[in-house]
């Protein structure tokens, strides 16, 4: 991909906003019967060499099953130093166990004790009963199997900065084109 000056924004934006409460977003994406549906997530990577964005969920989620069917998402992440608003739009990638790769489990590994036991409970949105659930006492020591990478490479983002005047917004769209044509294109739009 050639250069586009949206991620040296995002970590710059990062490196000014660290309290933990900056790391939630917004995912947008469609349920699997087509309908509008949106949850914060915690962004736990930003990947600047890959462009990446990379949150963790759980595989027996609503969210997983509409992605199935429709895997374009927006992210929207709000940073509030700057008052920037980032939107991203993609594909979202849905990664488990994979050889060769360590992501997973090196986030595994930075999840709190609590974080880690949310896996082990029952499927999320499935009916809970008046009878205890079991749960582990200790999480374990390796990720589940439900437990996977939610990743986005946007293709497109919308940034809104809006800490002076006028405000601004700039929309940086990436254009596949063929073969050594691909190119971020960006343009200052009206806010
Ligand atoms: C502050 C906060 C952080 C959250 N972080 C995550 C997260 O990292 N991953 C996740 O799957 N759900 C997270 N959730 C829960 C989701 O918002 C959502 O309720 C859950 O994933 C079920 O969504 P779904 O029915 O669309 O699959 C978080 C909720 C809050 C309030």
């Amino acid at each position: 991909m050639s250069i586009s000056p949206w991620p040296a924004l995002l970590s710059e934006a990062l490196s000014l906003n660290t309290d933990h409460r900056d790391r939630y977003v917004q995912l947008a994406s469609l349920s699997d019967s087509g309908e509008a549906t949106c949850r914060t997530l915690v962004m736990r990577r930003w990947l600047p060499d890959e462009t990446m964005l990379v949150a963790t969920t759980d595989l027996r989620s609503h969210k997983v099953r509409g992605l199935r069917h429709h895997p374009q998402g927006e992210i929207c992440w709000w940073l509030p130093t700057r008052n920037e608003q980032f939107r991203f739009r993609g594909t979202v990638i849905l990664q488990g166990a994979e050889p060769g790769s360590s992501l997973r489990e090196e986030i595994w590994d930075d999840l709190a004790p609590a974080g880690k036991l949310n896996f082990t409970g029952p499927a999320p949105g499935t009916a809970l009963t008046t009878a205890p659930v079991p749960r582990l006492a200790t999480p374990p020591a390796t990720p589940p199997d439900n437990f996977v990478l939610l990743m986005m490479q946007p293709l497109r983002v919308d940034y809104l900065r809006l800490d002076n005047m006028p405000h601004q917004r700039w929309l940086y769209e990436y254009h596949r084109g063929d073969g050594s044509h691909r190119s971020w294109h960006a343009r200052a739009i009206a806010p």
